[in-house]
C-alpha cells in the first residue's frame, strides 16, 4: 500500500525530532502555533482536548499558556516526537501517548475538543481515522483540524511567502520555502477532503474554511461536529 507519509515519522531518529522542532522554533513560523491555540481556547474553556500528532507538543504549550483549566492530551504516531514533548512540556500536565489516530485507548464520548495541526495530510487511513475522532469525540462537541490544502492561489501564497521569509535567518530562509512548498504538494485537494469527510459519520455536519496561519493563505480549517443523538 502506498504510505502518506505516516510510517516516515514512525521511524523518525531523536535527531530528526529535535531538528524539525528547532527549525520550526522562530517567528514567524512559531505564530502559526499561537493563531491556532488563541482559535481553539476561543472556542472550548474547559475540558479534555486531543491535539493529534502533537509532534513536539508546541501546541499543547501555547494553549495550556492562555488557559491552564483545559486537560491536555497529546497522541503521536512517532516514538522520538512523543519523548521531545515529554522533554518540552515538563511543567505542564499532560497526558502524552504514542499511536496512530486510526485506532485509540481513549474512552468513546470522551473530549471535549479534538484538533490537530499539520497532521490529518500524514494519516494513511483517513475515514477509518475520522471514525476514530468521531467514537472519541463528546456528543454535540466539534473536532478543528488545522491543515494545508494543495489547490492554492499560487500567486498570493508566493508574495506571502516572500513577506514572511524576509523575517527570518539565512538557513530558514533557504530550506523554508522547501519544506513549505512540499507539505503543500503532499496535502490534498479541498475536494479530497470533502471525499474523505463524506465517507464518513461527519459527513453531514462539516465546514471547511480557507485561512491565513503566520500571514500565508495555504490553510484550511475543517470543522466537524457530532451531533447529539
Ligand atoms: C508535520 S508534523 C506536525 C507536528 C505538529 N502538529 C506541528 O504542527 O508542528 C506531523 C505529525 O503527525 C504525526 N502523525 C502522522 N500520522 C499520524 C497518525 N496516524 N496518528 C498520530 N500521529 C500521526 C507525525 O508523527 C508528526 O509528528
Amino acid at each position: 500500500m502506498k504510505t502518506r507519509g505516516e510510517r516516515y515519522f514512525v521511524k523518525l531518529a531523536r535527531f530528526g525530532a529535535s531538528l524539525y522542532d528547532k527549525f520550526l522554533d522562530a517567528e514567524p513560523i512559531r505564530s502559526r502555533l499561537e493563531e491556532i491555540a488563541s482559535d481553539l481556547v476561543s472556542k472550548t474553556v474547559k475540558g479534555p482536548l486531543l491535539d493529534i500528532g502533537t509532534g513536539p507538543g508546541r501546541l499543547l504549550a501555547e494553549i495550556h499558556l492562555r488557559n491552564p483549566e483545559i486537560e491536555l492530551f497529546g497522541l503521536d504516531i512517532s516514538d522520538a516526537m512523543i519523548e521531545l514533548a515529554r522533554n518540552n512540556l515538563q511543567n505542564i500536565p499532560v497526558n502524552l501517548q504514542v499511536g496512530s489516530i486510526r485506532q485509540t485507548n481513549y474512552d468513546s464520548d470522551f473530549f471535549s475538543v479534538i484538533t490537530c495541526s499539520g497532521s490529518f495530510y500524514l494519516w494513511d487511513y483517513p475515514e477509518e481515522s475520522l471514525e476514530e475522532i468521531y467514537r472519541i469525540l463528546k456528543a454535540g462537541r466539534s473536532a478543528y483540524l488545522f491543515e494545508a490544502y494543495r489547490d492554492i492561489n499560487k500567486e498570493e501564497f508566493q508574495i506571502a511567502l516572500k513577506n514572511n521569509l524576509r523575517q527570518l535567518n539565512w538557513i530558514r530562509r533557504l530550506f523554508g520555502p522547501l519544506a513549505v512548498r512540499e507539505s503543500v504538494k503532499k496535502s490534498y485537494r479541498i475536494e479530497e477532503i470533502i471525499s474523505i469527510i463524506e465517507k464518513t459519520s461527519f459527513a453531514d455536519n462539516y465546514f471547511i474554511e480557507k485561512i491565513k496561519l503566520s500571514g500565508i493563505p495555504m490553510w484550511v480549517r475543517i470543522s466537524l461536529k457530532k451531533m447529539p443523538l
